[in-house]
């Protein structure tokens, strides 16, 4: 059985909840796995660094306690994300912790490295690798990373629009491929799949969980806004993303005109203050897909209604496509 489908495998529904700066906990990673989809956290949101060694160790033992609990349902992998980047300074020593816990797939993202994916393959381990083009998906793959994730527009960073960027990913690679960006209903996931992709990559969704470690009035907003509530800009971390225009109001800021930025100022050392903001505690970050979000739920009860809604829109488009086949069938 190839990758994709060996992992799809494990899932409820074909779903890797993406990782989340300071957002994404032990709690919310082990939620995610057991309502059966891959959990994810950056490894720099353990924070000291020795803390990383406890948060891998207490997954790895919850999971298993889970699996032998549940047999006939058990956990999906879970998955640590690496900035490999210049300014990540815990990088290497990560990297052995990574090693150390065998986490099963690790997500890497900005920068794609041939000894970073090695270390991950010498104990079976999986590298999916974040990328916003074309020529990043292809650098990676080269690099030797196991598929790439494809940031499309509408999520918190990319800028292609996803039709035009799966189609162009599958001319050449057939490998697994996770498509993100405002995803946030079951019946989005089953349309990534229709359009070439063999997993959803949802982040903004799971900020207004239970178990997320935001701030009550983050998940408040995400609840409360949509689509147009949404600001793509570069302003505050020197990487476009998208953020939710009412925390840039109340910073201060006019959203409809923001200075620009530039990728220099991107440093996982120290974020910057862009603007006498502070990134992540001030500008609160999301995707466009929120609409979609009506509640603050336990992560449980999320995965559940995607997987819901997943179902229903899988019978629908069988009603579809069979609706549409009966008239050449009465021709022929
Ligand atoms: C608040 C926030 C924090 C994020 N932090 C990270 C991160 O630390 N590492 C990373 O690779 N991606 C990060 N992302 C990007 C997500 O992993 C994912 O690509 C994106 O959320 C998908 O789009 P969606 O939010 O519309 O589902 C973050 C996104 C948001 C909204």
């Amino acid at each position: 059985m190839n990758l994709a489908a060996n992992l799809r495998e494990r899932l409820s529904v074909p779903i890797i909840a993406a990782p989340l700066f300071i957002i994404s906990n032990p709690d919310l990673v082990l939620a995610q796995c057991k309502a059966g989809v891959v959990g994810s956290f950056p490894a720099l949101n353990a924070r000291p660094a020795t803390m990383l060694d406890e948060w891998l160790a207490r997954i790895r033992e919850e999971i298993d306690a889970h699996d032998r609990a549940h047999p006939d349902r058990p956990a999906a992998p879970f998955a640590v994300n690496q900035i490999v980047h210049r300014t990540n300074a815990r990088l290497e020593r990560d990297l052995e912790l990574c090693v150390k816990h065998r986490a099963p797939i690790v997500i890497t993202s900005l920068g794609a490295r041939e000894d970073v994916n090695q270390a991950v393959h010498s104990y079976g381990g999986i590298v999916l690798h974040d990328v916003i083009n074309d020529r990043f998906a292809r650098k990676a793959i080269e690099k030797g990373a196991d598929g790439p994730i494809a940031v499309a527009a509408g999520g918190h960073a990319g800028g292609l629009s996803p039709f035009a960027f799966v189609q162009q990913l599958r001319t050449w690679w057939d490998g697994p491929l996770a498509l993100s960006g405002a995803i946030a209903t079951g019946a989005n996931v089953l349309a990534a799949q229709i359009m070439g992709a063999d997993f959803a990559y949802i982040g903004s969704p799971f900020i207004a969980t239970e178990e997320a470690n935001a701030h009550a009035d983050y998940k408040k907003m995400i609840v409360d806004s949509d689509a147009d509530d949404i600001v793509y800009t570069n302003l505050f971390t020197g990487v476009h993303g998208n953020d939710l225009r009412p925390s840039v109001v109340r910073s201060g800021l006019d959203p409809d005109n923001l200075p620009t930025s530039d990728p220099s100022a991107m440093n996982f050392a120290e974020p910057r203050e862009g603007a006498n903001v502070k990134p992540w505690r001030d500008i609160w970050g999301s995707g466009q897909g929120i609409g979609a979000v009506t509640h603050i739920t336990p992560t449980a009860d999320l995965v559940a209604r995607l997987v819901a809604e997943y179902g229903a829109a899988g019978a629908r488009t069988v009603q579809f496509s069979s609706s549409r086949a009966a008239p050449s069938e009465t021709r022929a």
